[in-house]
């Protein structure tokens, strides 16, 4: 069994701990909090040992009822790997601890590239990744890009990507960001992060992206444009996406044309906390124009990271080197069913 500690339990790492402990091949040894929060309480719970950043703070967790397990540094040491799940920019002050534990270490998006030296997305990169020591798993809307563009370059070769990315304001439990009243240019030049960003996974795609953030929490929207090498029609586009393992597609007959609406969907599927893992892309959207395929997709922010952090300590174990093996072992301990 491959040991997962969990540095940082909010939104990412909450659900990184839930999806390891679905694994039959990795446990959770502990999770880290700095405040004995309701997310402390749940850890808890579901039986996950908790150990803090700050031991001056233990008093307040024993005042709260959460026993705790002892200091971050002592969680390292019983972990085979660590996912870095705290705020972006507090990771890479993570490091040193890591590298002094002598501990694996993934680190998501909201860190630069060079903090591991290693950008990750499982269908892209996986055997990149095997034995390393660091691995960053990108971002949410970079992991969505990286998706669909490596299937489209795989099956018809891809000339050159455009993408508008319209971002949600904040995730659904945070009060304290916004915009409430307001679409904001994110930024106001061209092209935003996400382009470069893509070419830390796929060096050689031509990308350029722009970006806004609107207010709406539930999940990011992209129009994506990409102009492909191959003539093809519309119905092989369809069976690429089809037929990939985290690509759904939302289809026409269920009349869904929101992220809401999806939303809705996917926890009516009974997945637990309305997760939509894989790219959602709106099948009625999807058109060629010549060689231009045109589409649009919805990323569920908070999730579908989570599925490439499992199959990226999988690739950092080196204990499964073949990407479709490990991709369905995730896909398969999630209960993952197509949309
Ligand atoms: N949310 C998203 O949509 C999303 C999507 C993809 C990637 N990411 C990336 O994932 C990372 C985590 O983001 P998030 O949204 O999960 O953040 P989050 O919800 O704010 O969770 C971060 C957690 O880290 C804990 N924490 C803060 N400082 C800590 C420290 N020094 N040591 C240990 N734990 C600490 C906090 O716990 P306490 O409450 O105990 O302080 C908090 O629960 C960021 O790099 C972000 O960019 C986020």
């Amino acid at each position: 069994m491959i040991k997962v500690a969990i540095n940082g339990y909010g939104t990412i790492g909450k659900r990184v701990a839930d999806a390891v402990s679905a694994q039959k091949d990795m446990e959770i040894i502990g999770v880290s909090k700095t405040k004995p929060s309701a997310e402390a309480l749940i850890a808890v719970q579901r039986g996950y040992p908790i150990y803090i950043a700050d031991m001056g703070k233990k008093d307040a967790f024993a005042k709260a009822g959460i026993p705790v397990a002892g200091s971050v540094e002592d969680m390292l040491k019983k972990a085979d790997i660590v996912v870095d799940g705290t705020p972006g920019g507090v990771g890479e002050s993570n490091k040193a601890l890591y590298e002094k534990a002598g501990v694996k270490a993934i680190w998501q998006g909201g860190e630069d590239h060079e903090v591991a030296g290693f950008s990750f997305n499982a269908h892209a990169n996986y055997k990149d990744a095997i034995g390393r020591q660091f691995v960053r798993v990108v971002s949410c809307n970079t992991t969505g890009l990286c998706r669909v563009i490596k299937a489209m370059d795989d099956a018809f070769g891809v000339v050159k990507v455009r993408a508008v990315m319209v971002r949600r304001g904040a995730d659904p439990h945070v009060v304290k960001k916004g915009p409430i009243d307001a679409v904001v240019l994110d930024p106001p030049t061209i092209p935003s992060h996400h382009g470069p960003d893509v070419n830390t996974v796929l060096p050689h795609i031509d990308i350029v992206t722009m970006a806004m953030i609107v207010p709406t929490t539930q999940m990011h929207m992209h129009a994506i444009t990409i102009e492909l090498k191959k003539e093809v029609s519309r119905d092989d586009v369809l069976a690429v996406m089809r037929s990939h393992n985290r690509i759904g597609l939302v289809q026409p007959k269920t009349a869904i044309k929101s992220t809401a609406e999806l939303k809705e969907y996917v926890m009516d599927m009974g997945r637990p906390r309305s997760d939509l893992w894989e790219n959602g892309i709106f099948e009625a959207s999807v058109n060629m124009v010549g060689r231009e395929l045109f589409f649009f997709q919805a990323i569920h922010q908070e999730a579908d990271v989570v599925i490439e952090n499992v199959d990226a300590i999988r690739a950092m174990m080196g204990i499964v080197t073949d990407p479709e093996t490990s991709i369905r072992m995730t896909n398969e301990a999630m209960q993952f069913t197509a949309l």
